[in-house]
């Protein structure tokens, strides 16, 4: 596998129908033409993920939007024009120009445009979008480091465009439409639905994502973004520690170490307390802690807004409860 930041030997590995790993500004991504059956198969292989989830299409400018999509609702149209390039996904009606095997046959594409130097002028470079999950296999936390992608796909991926670390470290706000052209959020991510209120007003968020502290509804959070450690997200580390016999503990503090003899290891998401680097450092930090061999993880909850709601989230996926 060949890590490097040439743009163009990243073109001339995609021109060849062959999947690339690329970096964005949420996730590192696999990424491969849309009108490449074959690389896009071996995306789902590569991955392990099932043919019935669909791929997000990655473009290089709003303009383009138009091409791949139709009947887009005013506050799309907003809100591609406000956040694009960035980490928003919208899911609109496609058009002719969207094969069916990247959508699993649904009429609808997920579409957005990345914020990234070397993706933007990747894509400008090529003449065809570019499908690309999360650069993980299915349900293992995502990639937000060339050297993540290295680990999990060594022997499989010819290349990656290394474009150094993910600035957000956290996968898109998807966003879809009803009927009447209203919004829906259906996964939280890197921008915040404050953020997306101020510009359209109120949102609704796809039941059972916002209440982050509730417990999980059965199957309605499958196991997502997992580290292989069982990992636990708790209100109060204090009386968690206390309740537990082993002593092979990673703990993740998000600001602020503690002491305590029952732990072995202690990351910080940030020595600031800034909750953006929090973010970005969450996935790393996750793959870092499973990487230490302990018995066990564990963190506590963020409060649940702005940002924090999307860690919760992912807490609440990657967990064992
Ligand atoms: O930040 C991101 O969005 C990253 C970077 C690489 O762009 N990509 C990413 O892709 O997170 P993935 O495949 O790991 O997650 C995409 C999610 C999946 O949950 C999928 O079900 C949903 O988007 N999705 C894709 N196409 C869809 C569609 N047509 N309708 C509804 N949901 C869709
Ligand atoms: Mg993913």
């Amino acid at each position: 596998m060949e890590l490097s930041s040439s743009v163009i030997r990243a073109k001339k590995w995609l021109d060849k129908n062959e999947v690339i790993a690329i970096p964005t500004e949420t996730v590192y991504g696999l990424a491969a033409s849309i009108y490449s059956k074959k690389a896009i198969d071996s995306i789902y292989s590569i991955k392990n993920r099932p043919t019935t989830n669909p791929l997000i299409v990655h473009i290089k400018s709003e303009k383009e939007l138009y091409k791949y999509v139709q009947n887009i609702p005013v506050k799309a149209k907003l809100l591609a024009k406000t956040f694009w390039p960035g980490p928003l996904t919208l899911v609109l009606p496609r058009t002719d120009l969207i094969p069916d095997y990247i959508t699993a046959n649904s009429e609808s594409v997920a579409i957005r445009v990345p914020n990234h130097p070397l993706t933007l002028e990747l894509l400008s470079s090529l003449d065809y979008p570019l499908a690309a999950p999360s650069a993980n296999p299915s349900n293992h936390v995502s990639s937000t480091t060339a050297q993540h992608v290295e680990n999990y796909f060594n022997t499989i991926l010819p290349y990656v465009l290394d474009g150094g670390d993910c600035s957000k470290g956290l996968e898109s706000t998807i966003i879809g439409f009803d009927k009447n052209g209203e919004p829906i959020v259906f996964r939280l991510g890197a921008l915040t639905i404050e953020q997306i209120e101020l510009v359209i007003g109120e949102v609704q968020v796809r039941k059972n994502l916002k209440e982050a502290e509730t417990p999980i509804a059965p199957g309605m959070f499958s196991k997502h973004y997992a580290p292989k450690t069982p990992f636990f997200v708790v209100d109060n580390i204090d009386s968690f520690l206390e309740s537990v016999t082993t002593d092979s503990i990673v703990y993740i503090g998000h600001q602020s170490r503690i002491s305590n003899s029952k732990i072995k290891h202690q990351l910080l998401l940030s020595e600031t307390g800034n909750i953006e680097e929090m973010a970005s450092n969450l996935y790393k930090k996750l793959l870092e802690a499973d990487s230490v061999g302990c018995d066990i993880i564990v963190t506590t909850w963020f409060e649940n807004k702005n940002l924090g709601m999307s860690i919760n989230d992912r807490l609440k996926r990657a967990s064992v409860k």
